[in-house]
């Protein structure tokens, strides 16, 4: 099955600092990345992310999740995505865990990006995690959001060598370079409707 979100208007969510938004919003307006960026999401009143997007002169809203039915908030969070007429949906450290109220709304048209080469150590604490475990390689990984926490079909990942004296810190900011290069390539890929599903395998049509 061919993936074909309606349009090129991305729907960011986002929890924190924001730096994944901020560099799609980089290689958006430096034509890079052909897409708009309809609306900025958070569910942190005071998260860095949203006040980047505002000083950007983006359309950012905050939707508060604490203490809210995990369906009940989806439920507006879909609303408000489907009345910016966003096509792709975007999670940009959103730290929280959608419902199948959105994944049924936006079926293959939700990307999210992970510190790790998946399915290796999905959730959180990822880069301690990885150095106790001792890979040689970790990296970063953008998946569509299927259901299950950080599994759905991958589009893209990147390798980063752990090295002998790596901390999470050290590890992380290496592997972040990453993410923010490969995040903007997986949009373009889907956005320009040449990924097929087979399976749980995405592949590229050339
Ligand atoms: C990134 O490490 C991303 O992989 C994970 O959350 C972090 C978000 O960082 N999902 P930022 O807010 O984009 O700077």
């Amino acid at each position: 099955m061919r993936i074909q979100p309606k349009n090129r208007r991305l729907g960011i969510l986002l929890s924190g600092r924001g730096s994944n938004f901020e560099a799609i919003a980089d290689n958006i307006s430096a034509g890079r990345l052909n897409a708009a960026i309809a609306v900025v999401v958070s569910n942190i009143e005071n998260a860095p992310g949203l006040e980047s997007a505002r000083r950007r002169g983006l359309e950012t809203l905050f939707l508060p999740s604490r203490k809210r039915v995990r369906e009940e908030f989806d439920t507006e969070l879909v609303a408000a995505l489907n009345a910016r007429d966003a096509g792709l949906v975007v999670l940009a450290g959103f730290m929280r865990i959608v419902s199948s109220v959105l994944t049924d709304a936006f079926p293959y048209a939700i990307l999210n990006i992970h510190p790790a080469l998946l399915p290796a150590f999905p959730g959180l604490d990822v880069q301690a995690r990885a150095l106790e475990h001792g890979v040689k390689f970790s990296g970063a990984t953008v998946h569509f959001v299927t259901g299950t926490l950080d599994d759905g079909p991958i589009v893209r990942q990147a390798v980063v060598p752990v090295l002998d004296d790596d901390t999470p810190d050290s590890l992380g900011a290496r592997i972040l370079i990453e993410e923010h290069r490969i995040y903007s390539e997986a949009i373009e890929l889907v956005l320009s409707g040449r990924c097929e599903i087979d399976g749980r395998r995405i592949v590229i049509n050339h």
